[in-house]
């Protein structure tokens, strides 16, 4: 059978570091409530000359490295991002032009924080029924772009990078011992639009619009989506909790995490967290903590690696894979 097999992966951050501290100095705030309240330390923002597509293609780049392929192979790119170097064309063609792999298929994905769930899916799809062969799928973002930094509730969650992996379709033995993505499960509910959006947009106010957000009844919708998720995507490849060796969640809030893997009696040990310098980077955020347990040498070829995300719309999805 065919199956899409990770064979690099890869991450870019701004140059700026901004600490709790630093932000406390122009927004009413402090370290000690966005620690308690959201574990993040630190997080990356976007200078002149950085933006989504120049983080992407920074990212894309280390994952072909990676994989040891050349751009001219990639025949797909997935993006995945709320915050697009312009309404259109999609971002994903600046990073296929930057690249040079010019020929294949490029587009966008637009489902906020599970966005990259949404590409992964789609570019899995996509290479199992012989559309493409080789495919860079990439979450990437700049939220400080269309934060309201006077609004202290959303603005020190959020942060910038990118993140990247190559998948390549691969003939494999059939079994869940076989590499690559063995489920994909995703999911959306249009119906809690007011408590997680942007205030604008081309069609209905002309402009970009900022993030907006009822953050407590955002996290009580989390805690159950991503559970349910990732028992659904267990129960259709026959593993158990007990069988994963590393969860990489989407980023958004350190008690989300924590609450979420005790649901699934999951070992915290084994949960990715990269939110502490990081911050919430939206659709770049499970790449890029997913590339940090790469690099590390956390993530091992062989491992049962499950991917999480939930974001506005809402939008949820879970991706178990084998290394
Ligand atoms: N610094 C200091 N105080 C702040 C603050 C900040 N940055 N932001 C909000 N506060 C204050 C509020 O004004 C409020 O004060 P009040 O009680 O005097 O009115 C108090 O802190 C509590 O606010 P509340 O929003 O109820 O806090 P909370 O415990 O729900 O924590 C979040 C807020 C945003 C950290 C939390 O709701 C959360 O993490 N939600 C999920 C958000 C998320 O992850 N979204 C992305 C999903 S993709």
């Amino acid at each position: 059978m065919i199956r899409s097999v990770v064979t690099g992966s890869g991450s870019a951050l701004p140059k700026r570091a901004v600490s709790n501290a630093e932000l406390a100095e122009t927004v009413d705030t402090s370290d000690e409530w966005i620690v308690e309240r959201t574990g993040i330390r630190n997080r990356y923002i976007a200078g002149e000359g950085e933006t989504t597509s120049t983080l992407a293609t920074d990212a894309a780049r280390v994952a072909l490295d990676a994989a040891g392929i050349d751009a001219s192979e990639i025949d797909l790119i997935v993006l995945a991002t709320a915050t697009p170097d312009q309404t259109f064309p999609a971002t994903a063609t600046r990073v296929q032009d930057a690249l040079g792999c010019q020929g294949g298929i490029a587009f966008d994905v637009g489902a906020v924080c599970s966005g990259f769930l949404y590409a992964l899916g789609t570019a899995d799809a996509m290479l199992r029924t012989g559309m493409a062969k080789k495919a860079l799928v990439i979450g990437a973002e700049t939220f400080s772009r269309i934060l309201d930094w006077e609004d202290r509730a959303t603005c020190v969650l959020f942060g910038d990078g990118a993140g990247a992996l190559v998948l390549e379709a691969r003939e494999v033995a059939d079994g869940p011992q076989a590499q690559g993505i063995l489920s994909t499960k995703l999911h959306a509910d249009g119906a809690h639009n007011e408590l997680l959006y942007v205030d604008g947009g081309p069609s209905t106010t002309g402009t970009v619009g900022k993030v907006r957000m009822r953050g407590r009844e955002v996290f009580r919708h989390a805690v159950v989506n991503l559970a349910d998720v990732l028992r659904e995507v267990l129960g259709d490849t026959g593993y158990t909790a007990a069988d994963i060796d590393w969860v990489v969640p989407h980023q958004a809030n350190a008690r989300i995490l924590d609450a979420t893997a005790r649901k699934l009696s999951l070992p915290p040990e084994k949960v990715v967290v990269t939110v502490d310098r990081h911050a919430n980077t939206s659709a770049a955020s499970v790449p890029l903590a997913f590339d940090v347990a790469v690099r590390d040498g956390r993530i091992k070829p062989g491992d049962l690696v499950m991917l999480e995300a939930m974001g506005g719309g809402f939008t949820w999805g879970a991706s178990l894979i084998r290394m």
